[in-house]
């Protein structure tokens, strides 16, 4: 018998409960012990729940059990989650989290304190689709090209209704708010940020990088506008929210950031509120993993497939997939290093001279254009599309200050990487 104790019995603690006695037969035959929840913590006691296990408001009560072999965190934030895995660890309990915030500031002190005792964290990124396994296991023959991933459901959702149904930013995030799919303060998924976690857990496995959330550039979707999605949609193109990984040299880039993808692209057809990653490997060529991202079921799934994999091997992988750091270390490339394409937007003065002015600007910052659209607006408007060829970040944030400064554009000029 395997006794868990689980520390947060919200939505995933209560899905977790009801699977494991759901399914109790094939999860026995699976991890060849019973697993039994023994005690929940929670905040609020008086809360109704549709859970059987005994509960309490003291998190010590669970710590002190010397029954209790595994803690299961499923409590959210980051510093009270990291107390509570902290001392568990200490006690020499295992630990399973679904917190990806925890991990993309405490990753590696976790590796180092956890030692021998094991620490899974699959529903972390990308909630039931096994991609943490993906990568530490079954891909591990590989140099990681990249990872693209849409691991944002509640982004995808709502670049999906702009996209095809022509809803506006504000009433699709309102709408998202309804579904409980976006938080009451939704920035921490529409500003990036939850991406950027999940990337962060996923770069270190694929690269061994230690980075915070600090270190690398985050974009959310919060300024894509109805132009954008024309565009988009006249050369073909969706608009998507990335977590982007890539080896150059020995140089890695990470960054979140919304993106306009081929149509032709795989990862281009992850719709709605799923998620989806495409992991290159430099042996394997292109893996797709897709899936729900998210939910109380679909995130219970990974949590106890992690315990089963407890229950029946102990320690296994280590926890971020390196047994000792790489001769030559890979580095996290500057922010401003990022080569890509880009889009341009830029409101003008429809007069002779703007575009010279604007192709000048970037000639002399040695950005090439690919296509250009002019559309024609009322009162002597006009709005310039661009798209450019390879560039350099700094290059393109150089020139779009002097587009800006130059007298020829009406409002700052928005700016779009080109994921091709
Ligand atoms: N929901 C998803 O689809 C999903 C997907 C992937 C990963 N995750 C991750 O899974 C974790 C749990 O998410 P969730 O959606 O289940 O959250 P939730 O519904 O808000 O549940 C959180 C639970 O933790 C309890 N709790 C919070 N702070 C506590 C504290 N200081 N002491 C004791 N109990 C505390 C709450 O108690 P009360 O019930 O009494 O308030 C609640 O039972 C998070 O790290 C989240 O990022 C969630």
């Amino acid at each position: 018998m395997l006794n868990i104790g689980i520390v947060g019995v919200g939505t995933v603690g209560q899905s977790v409960c009801q699977i494991l006695e759901d399914n109790k037969d094939i999860i026995t035959a699976r991890a060849g012990v019973e697993i039994v929840p023994t005690l929940g913590v929670v905040n609020n006691l008086s809360k109704k729940r549709d859970v059987s296990i005994k509960l309490t408001d003291n998190v010590d009560e669970l710590l002190n059990d010397d029954s209790i072999d595994m803690v299961v965190e499923l409590m959210g934030g980051v510093e009270d989650a990291y107390n509570v895995v902290k001392k568990a660890l200490k006690k020499g309990k295992s630990v399973v989290t679904a917190n990806k915030a925890l991990l993309a500031y405490h990753r590696y002190e976790l590796q180092e304190l956890a030692g021998d005792t094991a620490f899974e964290y699959e529903a972390a990124v990308a909630g039931g689709i096994p991609i943490i396994n993906a990568l530490r296991d079954g891909l591990t023959a590989n140099h990681i090209t990249s990872i693209r991933g849409i691991i944002n459901g509640t982004c995808n959702y709502m670049l999906d209704k702009m996209i095809n149904e022509g809803i506006d930013y504000d009433v699709i995030l309102k709408e998202a708010q309804e579904l409980g799919y976006a938080e009451a303060d939704p920035t921490f998924d529409v500003g990036g940020f939850d991406a950027a976690h999940k990337l962060l857990i996923l770069a270190s496995i694929a690269y061994g990088i230690d980075a915070k959330p600090e270190d690398i550039l985050i974009e959310g979707i919060e300024n894509i506008s109805s132009e954008d999605i024309e565009f988009a949609k006249e050369f073909n193109y969706s608009l998507k929210l990335l977590g982007i990984a890539k080896m150059k040299g020995t140089k890695v880039e990470l960054r979140v950031h919304t993106v306009l993808i081929p149509n032709t692209e795989m990862i281009a057809k992850v719709d709605g509120v799923m998620n989806g990653v495409s992991v290159i490997g430099d042996k394997v060529g292109e893996t797709l993993f897709y899936g729900a991202g998210a939910g109380g079921d679909a995130t219970a799934s990974a949590v106890i497939a992690n315990i089963i994999d407890i229950a029946r091997k102990g320690k296994g992988s280590p926890m971020l997939g390196f047994k000792k750091p790489m001769e030559v270390g890979l580095t996290l490339a500057a922010k401003d290093d990022i080569e890509t394409k880009y889009y341009l937007r830029m409101p003008v003065i429809d007069k002779s001279g703007v575009l010279a002015t604007v192709s000048k600007i970037l000639g002399d910052k040695n950005i090439s254009i690919k296509t250009m659209l002019q559309k024609t607006c009322e009162n002597n408007k006009a709005t310039l599309l661009l798209s450019t060829h390879t560039s350099k970040e700094s290059d393109i944030k150089e020139a779009l200050k002097e587009i800006e400064n130059s007298g020829v554009v009406l409002s700052v000029p928005v700016m779009i990487r080109i994921e091709e």
